[in-house]
């Protein structure tokens, strides 16, 4: 089924092609008519004639009976639409008879990588990581769902320098024999303690750089020890993705130790095509156009002066492997906006070296930091970074704490699975509904609120409709039942639910999961007003099963939309 705004908007561009081939009809929604097409204005100023001339010639035009019941031109020279019912009611028929809910399929289906997640191995996910797991999570849905083939990375910090101290510290306390994976306990506290005898003693620095030369090199006991490193975060890692729900895995790992035998060629190759240059003994590339706040320009360390190499190489090799060996048609970078230049420099270099041609798209997604209430990062009471498995846990009792509070007839374990549902959906969507590039405030009591733009608001506006059904012992309608529409409350929902592939196509052309967070909520409000003036159990037979249509699909709309953000969305709350 095509989309409703493809729809008119084609219809549109064959009046407005008479005109002037290729013209833009620029589609908007409106308050006074179902959409307004502003077109005519610029293309009237091209033309050097009155826009309401050129909106009326469009309106004369356009072949548009079949599908609207009025069209016509107000103002300076916009062009009103407003849809016939009969059109209305036949598309949101074609809608609930289709399992994609009109969802279209990408027409060029692109083989895209999103690189999201990526902690880093002996140290516990932070607030940050959660944005880039739940941000990347939905996006992943997002262009599944749209028949994209996604592979997901998880570059995960599990290589470089600071492994020497991580290595050293875990010989150190594994003296007391107790075997590596006893010894690492918990990752901050492992972590801060190396950092402390690196800090404080020369001879450990020693072995500490020593190390480094072993692990790259590819001493087996040195590697073994790394291994054990890596497993223990990973099994913390796959925790956090357990309880948050999203769908890496283990085999989506491509950390940065991946790379590692890629980059002597990545500083060879970029040697011989001229763009290194040496900077106080490193060698690096200066991109044009990124300069200082002094307008000098800036370096790309590529290798340092003691011939390690660091983040940018790895990511340079990461971008010739995702296009050469995976095929990558678009890239997305699931990373907090202060990596922004770092990224940018690596792209830039990648299209000098020849390794990133025009027609792969990358992106950095952005996204800004979570705040604490005092405006300030968020951290716990103790001024330490807020541990993500406490964060899970908590949301999940606090939830359970809400519910406690509503009467509700479910059985324990019924309980449970609403609440871990409810805590985990109101962490992920306060995260998800904010436009990602800003920064948010984590508030428990306004993400875990059963009112307002919150994730237990929408899976409460599911539940509440599938209890209608339950309420009523009723069936889902049958097939190709004709939605009931004289109520402007009735025709108002049935617009907005044609509005879910549109809003499911912005959010994926913008990697913007903001704008079907915003979609669903709308959809939420538009039915509660429905719901309030048109009675449904109540009504007449023959209005009764036009009301259910529309409730149904409502509630399925919000499954489906919940579901591609990766939200559950239980039937009964
Ligand atoms: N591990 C990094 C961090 O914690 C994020 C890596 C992002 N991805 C990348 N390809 N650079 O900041």
């Amino acid at each position: 089924m095509p989309e409703l705004r493809r729809v008119l908007s084609d219809r549109l561009r064959a009046a407005f092609d008479t005109l002037e081939p290729g013209a833009d009809p620029v589609l908007r929604g409106s308050d006074r008519a179902d959409f307004q097409a502003n077109g005519a204005l610029a293309l009237a100023k091209r033309l050097g004639r009155r826009p309401g001339d050129v909106a009326e010639q469009v309106v004369a035009t356009a072949r548009l009976g079949d599908i609207c019941s009025a069209v016509w031109v107000s103002g300076p020279g916009f062009v009103n639409l407003t849809l016939a019912d009969r059109f209305v009611a036949e598309q949101v028929r074609a809608m609930a008879a289709d399992e994609r809910l009109g969802v279209a399929l990408a027409v060029e289906p692109l083989t895209v990588v999103v690189d999201y997640s990526a902690p880093n191995v002996a140290k516990e996910m932070h607030v940050g990581h959660l944005r880039s797991t739940v941000i990347g999570d939905a996006l992943v849905r997002m262009l599944e769902a749209v028949g994209h083939r996604v592979v997901r990375e998880n570059h995960v910090g599990d290589w470089g320098t600071p492994f020497g101290m991580l290595i050293e510290h875990l010989v150190d306390l594994d003296s007391t024999g107790a075997g590596p994976q006893a010894s690492i306990g918990d990752l901050d506290v492992f972590y801060r303690q190396a950092r402390v005898s690196f800090e404080a003693d020369q001879g450990f620095r020693e072995r500490s750089r020593r190390r480094v030369v072993l692990l790259q090199s590819g001493d087996p006991a040195t590697l073994a020890l790394w291994r054990s490193l890596v497993d223990q975060s990973m099994a913390h890692f796959d925790e956090v993705y357990a309880k948050l729900g999203v769908l890496l895995d283990d085999g989506d790992v491509v950390g940065e130790s991946f790379y590692d035998p890629m980059l002597d060629q990545v500083v060879a190759d970029l040697q011989a095509l001229g763009l290194l240059r040496d900077s106080d003994g490193a060698r690096c590339v200066f991109p044009p156009g990124f300069t200082n706040r002094d307008g000098a320009p800036l370096p790309l360390i590529v290798q340092k002066s003691d011939g390690g190499y660091g983040y940018a190489a790895t990511d340079l090799a990461a971008i010739r492997d995702r296009v050469d060996r995976l095929g990558a048609q678009r890239i997305l970078y699931v990373v907090g906006a202060p990596q922004a230049q770092h990224l940018q420099m690596c792209f830039a270099v990648a299209q000098m070296a020849g390794w990133l041609p025009s027609s792969v798209k990358v992106e950095h997604v952005a996204f800004g930091s979570v705040l604490g209430p005092d405006r300030k990062m968020f951290r716990s009471r103790s001024g330490d970074s807020v541990k993500l498995v406490d964060l899970l846990d908590d949301a999940v009792r606090r939830a359970a704490a809400a519910m406690a509070q509503r009467d509700g007839d479910l059985d324990d374990a019924e309980r449970a699975s609403v609440a871990t549902a409810l805590g985990v959906g109101a962490i992920k969507y306060a995260d998800l509904s904010t436009e990602r590039t800003r920064d948010y405030v984590f508030d428990w009591d306004r993400m875990l609120a059963f009112e307002g733009d919150t994730g237990p608001y929408l899976q409460y506006a599911h539940a509440r409709i599938r209890s209608i059904f339950r309420r009523g012992e009723l069936a889902p309608p049958a097939p190709g039942t004709v939605p009931h529409l004289d109520h402007p409350a009735e025709r108002a929902l049935a617009m907005a639910l044609l509005g879910f592939a549109g809003a499911v196509d912005d959010a994926v052309d913008g990697a913007a999961p903001h704008r079907l967070c915003g979609y669903l909520y709308d959809l939420a409000a538009t039915f509660t007003t429905f719901y309030e003036t048109c009675p449904v159990l109540r009504a007449d037979d023959g209005v009764r099963e036009g009301r259910l249509v529309l409730c149904d699909l409502t509630a399925r709309v919000l499954a489906h939309g919940l579901a591609l953000l990766g939200i559950q969305a239980p039937d009964r709350m």
